[in-house]
C-alpha cells in the first residue's frame, strides 16, 4: 500500500539539472580541464555540492586544499544561483503538476526528497512550494545520497513508514539511496535503465498507472 510519493528535484520536478551542469562546466573550463561531458554530469546527479566538485576534480592532476575547494563549490553555487534568476514555472517538466494534483486528490501525501541547498528557493519560482506535505533537502542533511539520510527524513516529517513511500528518482545515487531507505523506487530520465528500481519511467508524466499498480 503507497501512502505517500517523494520526488527528488533536480531533473525529476523541474530542470535545473541543466543548469547545475552548464555551472560545473564553467568551472571545470576555468580549471582548464576540457572534456567535462554530460556522462561526468551524471555522477553528479543526486550527490552533494562537494562530492559533485571531487567529479570535477577527478579530471585535473592538481590538487586543492579545503579552503579552496571551499571556494570552488562556492564560486560554482553563484554561477549556478545567477542562472536561477530567470527561472519561473515553465521550468517545471511535463505532467510533473497535473501527475501532484492526481496524487493528491487520491489521498496520496507528496514530498521532496533532494540533496539541494536551493530547494527551497527553487520550489518558490517553479510555483511548486505549495504543492508538497514536506520538504526534505540538502539544508537539514549530514549525509549525501546513496545515504537514506534524505528521503527518510522526507518519510518522517509526512508520519508515512518507509515501506509505504515511492521515490522518484533520476540518478542512481537516488535510486541506490530509496532502495537502501526501505522504500520503492521509480527510476526516470537519466536513471531510466537502473537495475535496482522497481520500476523505470521515460518522465514523471504517464506514471498514474504505475501508481495504481503499487496497490494503493
Ligand atoms: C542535486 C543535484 O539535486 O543537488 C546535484 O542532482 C547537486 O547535481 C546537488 O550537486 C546539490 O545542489 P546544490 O544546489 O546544493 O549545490
Ligand atoms: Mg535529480
Amino acid at each position: 500500500m503507497i501512502k505517500a510519493v517523494i520526488f527528488d528535484l533536480d531533473g525529476v520536478l523541474v530542470t535545473t539539472d541543466e543548469l547545475h551542469f552548464s555551472a560545473w562546466k564553467r568551472l571545470a573550463e576555468e580549471l582548464g580541464i576540457i572534456g567535462f561531458t554530460k556522462a561526468d554530469n551524471a555522477r553528479q546527479r543526486g550527490v552533494s555540492r562537494m562530492a559533485s566538485l571531487e567529479v570535477v576534480l577527478e579530471k585535473t592532476d592538481r590538487k586543492f586544499s579545503d579552503e579552496e575547494k571551499n571556494e570552488l563549490a562556492e564560486k560554482k553555487n553563484d554561477m549556478y544561483v545567477k542562472s536561477l534568476k530567470s527561472l519561473n514555472k515553465s521550468a517545471v517538466l511535463d505532467g510533473v503538476v497535473d501527475f501532484i494534483a492526481y496524487l493528491r486528490n487520491n489521498g496520496i501525501k507528496t514530498a521532496v526528497g533532494s540533496a539541494s541547498k536551493n530547494t527551497p528557493v527553487i520550489l518558490e519560482k517553479t510555483d511548486l512550494a505549495d504543492k508538497f506535505d514536506a520538504v526534505s533537502c540538502g539544508l537539514n542533511t549530514q549525509k549525501s545520497k546513496p545515504d537514506p539520510e534524505v528521503f527518510l527524513i522526507a518519510a518522517d516529517k509526512l508520519g508515512i513508514a518507509p515501506s509505504e513511500c515511492v521515490v522518484i528518482e533520476d540518478s542512481d545515487a537516488g535510486i541506490e539511496a530509496a532502495k537502501a531507505g526501505g522504500m520503492y523506487a521509480i527510476a526516470v530520465g537519466e536513471a531510466e535503465h537502473n537495475k535496482m528500481a522497481d520500476i523505470s519511467a521515460a518522465s514523471v508524466d504517464g506514471l498514474y498507472k504505475t501508481i495504481e499498480m503499487f496497490g494503493r
